[in-house]
C-alpha cells in the first residue's frame, strides 16, 4: 500500500487533496487537521516537533503532502512570528522527519515568493518578496531544501474550490459584496482592478499532485521547485463580474486601479507552469465552468468537510 499523509486536511485545498487522492485504488491517505479535526483526520499540531516525528515515525508514509499553513497576509503581517512558527519551522520539522523515513515531501508555497513586477516567473527566477506572508514562504522553501534531498515546493497562486465559507477563499469571499451591490439603495462595491491574478481551481491542483505522486510512486519523484496555475489573467474586478454573471445578479461593482493601502501585494506573478507541462501533467477547469459548480448551493455553501 502507498500511504500519503495529507498534513492539512480540513483546510481549503487539503479537503480537494483528500478528496482526489482517496478515489485512487491501492493508496491509503492520512489525513492531519489541528482545530477542524473530523472523521479518519489525526489530530496534529505541526508546531509540535515531537508530536510531527512521532506521528512521522508511526506512520512511516510514502509521502506527505504539507497543506498546513497560516496564508493570510494580513495575519502574517501583524503576526510574523506566529507566521513563520508554521511556514517555516513546521515545514523543517516535517521534512526532517520525512527524511528519516525516505517519504517524499511536496510543500505547498506561493506566487508571493515574487514581486510581481515581471511577469511569467520560472522556477529559477529570483524570488523578492514584498511582505511577511511571502517571505515567510520563501524561508519554508529553503527549509524544506535544506532539510531534505526528496522534496518539491509547488508554488500556486490565488485559489478557489468548494468552500466552507464564502470567506474561506479570496475568490468566493467577493460574493456576498457582489450580492449586496444590487440591493436598491446599495452604493457600488469597490473591487480591485490594479492587481492581475490567476484563480486555479483546489480540485485541479489537487489533479496535479495526484500526477507528481504518480510519478514518486513510479520511481521518478520530482524534486526541487515546480509550479502550477490557473491560465486565465483576471483582475478582483473580472473575478467580481463573473461572479455576478453566474449569479445571474445585476451587480454595481466599481473599479479600483489604484494599489490602495495596508498589506503590500505583487501586482502580477503569473507563474510559469511549464515544468509540470512537460511531465504531461495538468488540469484547467474554465473558470466559468468551475464557479458555477462553486457558487451552485447559494446562498449556503457546503455544508460539511468535504
Ligand atoms: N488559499 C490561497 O489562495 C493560496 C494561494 C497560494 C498558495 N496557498 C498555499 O496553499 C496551502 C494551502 O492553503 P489553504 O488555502 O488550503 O489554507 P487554509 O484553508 O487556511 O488551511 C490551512 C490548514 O492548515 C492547518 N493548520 C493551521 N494551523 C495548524 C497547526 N498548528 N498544526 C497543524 N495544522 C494547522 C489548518 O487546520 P485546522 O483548520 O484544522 O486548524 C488547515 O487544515 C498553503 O501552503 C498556502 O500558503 C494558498
Amino acid at each position: 500500500m502507498f500511504t500519503i499523509a495529507v498534513i492539512g486536511a480540513s483546510g481549503l485545498l487539503g479537503r480537494a487533496l483528500v478528496r482526489e487522492l482517496g478515489t485512487r485504488a491501492g493508496w491509503r491517505v492520512v489525513p492531519t487537521a489541528h482545530r477542524r479535526v473530523q472523521g479518519e483526520m489525526a489530530a496534529l499540531d505541526v508546531r509540535d516537533a515531537a508530536a510531527v516525528a512521532s506521528f512521522v515515525d508511526r506512520l512511516r508514509p510514502d509521502a506527505i503532502v504539507i497543506a498546513a499553513a497560516e496564508r493570510r497576509p494580513d495575519v502574517c503581517e501583524r503576526d510574523p512570528i506566529a507566521a513563520r512558527a508554521l511556514n517555516v519551522d513546521a515545514v523543517r520539522a516535517i521534512a526532517s522527519a520525512a527524511r528519516q523515513c525516505g517519504a517524499w515531501v511536496l510543500s505547498i508555497s506561493t506566487d508571493y515568493v515574487f514581486d510581481g513586477s515581471a511577469p511569467p516567473y520560472r522556477i529559477d527566477d529570483r524570488p523578492a518578496p514584498l511582505n511577511a506572508y511571502g517571505l515567510s514562504k520563501l524561508d519554508g522553501e529553503r527549509a524544506l531544501a535544506q532539510s531534505t534531498e526528496l522534496g518539491c515546493v509547488l508554488r500556486l497562486p490565488l485559489l478557489y474550490g468548494p468552500v466552507l465559507d464564502w470567506a474561506e477563499s479570496a475568490v468566493t469571499s467577493l460574493a456576498p459584496a457582489v450580492v449586496a451591490s444590487q440591493a436598491p439603495g446599495a452604493s457600488p462595491a469597490p473591487m480591485d482592478a490594479w492587481a492581475t491574478r490567476y484563480p486555479t481551481y483546489t480540485p485541479d491542483v489537487a489533479y496535479v499532485i495526484r500526477g507528481m505522486l504518480e510519478l514518486h510512486a513510479k520511481g521518478q519523484a520530482v524534486c526541487g521547485i515546480a509550479q502550477w496555475s490557473g491560465d486565465e489573467p483576471m483582475t478582483k474586478f473580472e473575478i467580481a463580474s463573473r461572479i455576478a454573471r453566474a449569479l445571474a445578479i445585476d451587480a454595481r461593482l466599481e473599479p479600483q486601479t489604484t494599489s490602495g493601502e495596508g498589506t503590500p501585494r505583487p501586482r502580477d506573478c503569473h507563474l510559469d507552469s511549464s515544468r509540470l507541462e512537460a511531465l504531461g501533467i495538468g488540469r484547467r477547469t474554465p473558470f466559468d465552468v468551475a464557479i458555477a459548480e462553486v457558487l451552485s448551493t447559494w446562498p449556503t455553501p457546503a455544508p460539511s468537510l468535504r
